[in-house]
């Protein structure tokens, strides 16, 4: 199914009984995405680039070159979904095509997309959203820093001093970076969460669940504090859905298309405020930050629709692989004691798909064993594989995050260089 500006382009087709099937066809040509033929099947080239994005340790104009995989690098370091890249290579009829007389004049807020948000949450089960406001924005990282900014001015009077925001460590590590960059009297960024929140000390606890790097479930420790509950990665191809999330005034979930279509560059993120004037706030930092941005918001609403229409495939792919991954990772790491990995949590009821599941986190939170690799990343990079160091997260250097949302072919390509570095 394609949508234009919100009209299947199979209707369209079937509404040109006048058009010869040539005519329609270079109107509307069989949907096929070729980004994968000029470039051996080992990389993808961009509509409009002229060059082939090879997959790690393949290389040459049309990424036919296989490198050492002894010597090669494979980065892991990011976080980008490429995961998805094979299921949306499959599926080109979710295609959005924006007709230039689209919605000239400055964005405003599509109403069709918050439908679609809490459509996909009540058909899988992970949020509540009746009764609560949707809050979009560009990427969940800037619907976290509206939050940031509406719940410390709601608690604002000239006494009190900036809001600490603090998150459990391992946390996530862009938490603290905000806080840096706008180095603001609003808010800081606290590294404890041995805190007890009042009128006069403000505290936002930021709890990550499942939590960036280690895939644990984490709830509130912090007394009094206000919650926002980061739910990136809380679809059932990473954790068991347990319940649908159903939080009051005091917190705010916000989840991100990103990790759940993969369309991270889209930049559509949103919050599930129940506190009306919190969600004004939130609104109002959006539309003075950046405003509106109407392609986003349309490609947005036709991926969701087709994840709707798609009754759970999109996510039985994702999980099928994800499961795949843990599954050899395990195997991988068990053949010596170099490394070892998180421990998952336990298996349980996961309501999206009735059955009993255990966790298939984004990211393996590897500890380097060994004294020889007290630097984990260093050590790990030295064997030709990248990922963000412990301290990244505020814990110490013997811990490595790897990233495990890549392409399939480069995450074989990632476990032929673990088994080549736990063999090591
Ligand atoms: C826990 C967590 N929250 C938020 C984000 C940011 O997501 P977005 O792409 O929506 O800005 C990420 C991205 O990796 C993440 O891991």
């Amino acid at each position: 199914m394609t949508w234009i500006l919100g009209v299947r382009i199979t209707s369209l087709q079937h509404a040109l009984p006048s058009a010869s099937s040539a005519q329609a066809s270079q109107l509307f040509p069989s949907l096929i995405d070729e980004s994968r033929t000029p470039c051996s099947g080992n990389g993808i080239r961009y509509q409009g680039d002229l060059t082939c994005f090879c997959h790690a340790c393949w290389s040459g104009p049309d990424c036919s070159v296989q490198e050492d995989i002894k010597t090669c690098m494979v980065n892991a370091e990011s976080g980008s979904p490429f995961l998805f890249e094979d299921y949306w290579v499959a599926h080109p009829e979710a295609e959005v095509r924006i007709k230039p007389s689209y919605q000239e004049g400055y964005g405003w807020y599509q109403p069709q997309l918050e439908r679609a948000i809490r459509a996909i949450h009540a058909q899988v089960g992970n949020a509540v959203t009746d009764d609560r406001h949707i809050v979009i924005g560009m990427g969940s990282q800037q619907v976290l820093t509206a939050a940031f900014f509406a719940v410390s001015n709601a608690s604002r009077s000239p006494e009190v001093d900036p809001t600490k925001i603090c998150a459990e460590t391992p946390y996530y590590n862009s938490y603290p970076r905000t806080a840096a960059w706008f180095s603001s009297s609003l808010f800081e960024w606290s590294n404890t969460t041995d805190l007890e929140a009042n009128a006069a000390s403000p505290v936002i606890q930021v709890m990550t669940s499942p939590n960036n790097p280690d895939g644990s479930m984490r709830n509130k420790t912090v007394p009094g504090a206000f919650g926002i509950y980061d739910h990136a990665y809380y679809w059932p191809h990473f954790t068991p859905i347990s319940a649908a999330v159903e939080y009051g005034d005091e917190d705010i979930a916000v989840f991100t298309l990103s990790k759940l279509t993969g369309h991270a560059g889209s930049r559509i993120g949103w919050g599930i405020v129940k506190d009306p004037k919190l969600a004004e706030m939130m609104q109002t930092y959006i539309v003075g930050d950046s405003g509106y941005v109407q392609e986003n918001q349309l490609r947005a609403t036709h991926l969701l629709h087709h994840a709707l229409a798609d009754q759970g495939g999109l996510l039985a792919y994702a999980r099928e692989h994800m499961e795949h991954r843990w599954k050899v990772l395990h195997e991988v790491v068990s053949k010596s004691s170099r490394l070892s990995l998180q421990a998952l949590g336990q298996a349980q009821l996961d309501k999206w798909t009735g059955t009993v599941r255990s966790p298939s986190p984004a990211y393996a939170w590897l500890h380097c064993n060994e004294s020889k690799d007290q630097d984990c990343h260093a050590a790990m990079m030295a064997g030709g594989i990248i990922g963000r160091p412990g301290s990244a997260f505020g814990a110490d250097s013997s811990f490595n995050r790897l990233e495990l949302l890549m392409q399939p072919a480069v995450f074989e390509t990632l476990a032929a260089k673990l088994e080549l570095f736990v063999n090591g």
